[in-house]
């Protein structure tokens, strides 16, 4: 789950395009990622999409008709509650309206009286989208500081090709990840994103302050791998997944292309972010080793199997009539030592500590025996805390020691400290090498 949209309150406006239909895939994005979606459609949209689907996917009930609640005012209460509005799609009738400060239908007259910040996702027909009526309104919102996204180019509902369609609701989402951000993600206390002068862009990096991380190569490992003993069992632990998901998550919110190497884990992949799955610790290694070209920063997450069956057994092992049974085992490749004693093209290399016992010591030792710019020690013997849970307490040392500790917060809330500070550290590195 993405922190800068937990329990946030948007207002998803929904106008009369043909792309309304991708407003119901963003609804979901929103709402999956712990954000509260109030939907404020047209008339128009209504004839387009029900509001009973956007209803189903918000949870909340969908608002078309101004005088829908008489017992509240519900166009100046929704405004005055919400972090963001985004009007997606937003026929060139909508601009037009907010343009001129009309309030005749419900999603107008919520723009007029929103307190947020507005993005506008044009999606229209290419020639009404160039016409000059339309880029002055689109002007006339930008000066009164409304976020508006460029309309992508390609075919168009209408059979014709052009600029025009609606960006895709992954893009939208992770634009309003990016504005609704905490300031901090900025660094320095400045906050994300500059003042609309233009219509923007899609994709993060074009859209922020060129951040440490934005549009470089990161390649993270996460969840457990799997080892079979015979055809029903297998060598496991119980690594989630969630801390690397997270770190995934946190670095593609700042722009940067992240490769996720996954064993078997029940997470959801964070939107922008490819996954690959794998499931024992040669096929993680082989995955690493074909996806390692071009990579500038790698993390060892995942809670890789040290050892594995000598042979897997083709036939279940039956239970014999001794009380022992002895399982051969043999050492599996250390796949981030691997990549730290590179010499060549050598990735900033971070690799974690679960540790139950003696954990800086452990955590120092291994940071030098797998060749590692940063070592992650975290106690998986904690409670509600370490492997499994949602919360991580870790400390971060280097070859000097020490370089942070994080107090328990919730995976993400770490993931993004960790993001950061691996993304300064990288680029340290880069300077030097
Ligand atoms: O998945 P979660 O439930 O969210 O839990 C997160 C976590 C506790 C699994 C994670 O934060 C963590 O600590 N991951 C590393 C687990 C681990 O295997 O630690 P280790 O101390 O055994 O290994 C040290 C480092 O070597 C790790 O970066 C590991 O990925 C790497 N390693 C280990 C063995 C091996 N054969 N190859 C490796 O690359």
């Amino acid at each position: 789950m993405s922190t800068q949209l937990q329990n946030r309150n948007i207002i998803l406006g929904v106008s009369g395009g043909i792309a309304a239909y991708k407003a119901c895939a963003l609804c979901r994005l929103l709402v999956t990622h712990g954000a509260k979606v109030k939907v404020v459609m047209t008339k128009a949209a209504t004839q387009l999409v029900a509001p009973a689907t956007f209803a189903a996917l918000s949870g909340e009930k969908v608002h078309a008709d101004l005088f829908d609640s008489p017992e509240e005012i519900s166009h100046i209460t929704l405004g005055a509650h919400a972090d963001l509005l985004v009007i997606a799609p937003s026929t060139a009738n909508t601009i037009a309206k907010l343009a001129a400060g009309l309030a005749d239908d419900m999603l107008s007259a919520t723009a007029l009286a929103a307190a947020c910040p507005i993005v506008v996702v044009p999606a229209m027909n290419t020639r009404m989208y160039h016409n000059a009526a339309t880029q002055d309104n689109i002007a006339t919102l930008i000066r009164r500081g409304i976020y508006v996204l460029k309309p992508a180019q390609g075919d168009l509902a209408c059979g014709e090709e052009g600029e025009g369609r609606m960006p895709e609701p992954e893009d939208i989402f992770e634009f309003i990840c990016a504005l609704l951000g905490h300031p901090r993600l900025g660094y320095d206390g400045r906050t994300l994103l500059p003042p609309p002068t233009a219509p923007l862009e899609i994709g993060q990096t074009k859209l922020l302050p060129r951040a440490f991380g934005a549009g470089s190569k990161i390649l993270i490992t996460a969840g457990p791998t799997v080892e079979a003993l015979d055809p029903v069992r297998f060598l496991s632990n119980r690594s989630s997944g969630k801390m690397g998901y997270a770190l995934a998550a946190a670095a593609r919110e700042r722009g940067a292309e992240v490769v996720l190497i996954s064993g078997p884990v029940a997470e959801l992949t964070p939107p922008g972010v490819t996954r690959v799955d794998v499931k024992t610790a040669q096929e993680m290694l082989q995955a690493v080793e074909s996806y390692l070209p071009g990579t500038q920063i790698v993390i060892g997450c995942a809670a890789v199997s040290d050892y594995r069956a000598a042979q897997i057994s083709s036939e279940k092992i039956s239970k014999g009539s001794e009380d022992e049974l002895t399982l051969h085992l043999i050492k599996n490749p250390d796949i981030i030592a691997a990549v730290g004693r590179r010499e060549s093209e050598r990735p900033y290399t971070v690799g974690f500590a679960a540790e139950t016992q003696f954990g800086p010591e452990h955590a120092r030792l291994k940071l030098e025996q797998k060749h590692l710019d940063l070592i992650v020690l975290n106690d998986v013997s904690a409670e509600d805390s370490g492997i499994e849970s949602d919360f991580n307490e870790v400390t971060v040392f280097d070859a000097q020691g020490e370089v942070a500790h994080l107090s328990k917060q919730s995976k993400r809330v770490i993931a993004d400290q960790l993001i950061e500070l691996i993304f300064r550290a990288a680029a340290l590195y880069r300077n030097q090498g």
